[in-house]
């Protein structure tokens, strides 16, 4: 595992602002300077990327194929009903761990189904923050395709 990309979907930019009760008050920013720094710890490269958009994440995963060995994703809300995004992970080969800041399955009934689910390599779901680095832990250590 040398090399990989975290996207975080819909709302993400907002975090710090967005229902802090939930999410906590540290920023978006504050995220990717986190995650570069834990990339840099395990000794891999790690590129964060973020849209609200659907079709660019779509975009995204299709042209992470070629240069990443792993994908990290927080889809946000398309978590729950892209099918789009679940047949453009199914499409690739590399795997993708689905993460999630609070916990799903603690929350509103329409966010205890994931769509994306069966088709990542795991999920992780209600660490704040750290469910992103449990999730490049996950991909170092268990990342090979089968
Ligand atoms: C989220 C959970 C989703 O249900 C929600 O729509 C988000 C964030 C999380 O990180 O806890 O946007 O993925």
């Amino acid at each position: 595992m040398k090399k990989i990309l975290v996207i975080n979907g819909p709302n993400l930019n907002l975090l710090g602002e967005r229902e802090p009760g939930i999410y906590g008050n540290d920023t978006y920013d504050t995220l990717c300077e986190k995650l570069i720094d834990k990339a840099e710890e395990m000794g891999i490269k790690c590129e964060v990327f973020q849209s609200n958009h659907e079709g660019v994440i779509i975009d995204k995963l299709h042209s992470a194929r070629l240069t990443f060995d792993g994908i990290v994703l927080n889809a946000g809300a398309f978590t729950h009903y892209s099918y789009a995004i679940r047949d453009a992970i199914a499409a690739i080969k590399i795997p993708v761990v689905e993460v999630h800041i609070s916990n799903v399955f603690a929350r509103d009934d329409f966010r205890k189904n994931s769509v994306i689910g069966p088709v990542c390599k795991g999920s992780i779901s209600g660490f704040g923050f750290d469910s992103y680095y449990l999730a490049m832990d996950a991909l170092a250590k268990y990342g090979v395709n089968d």
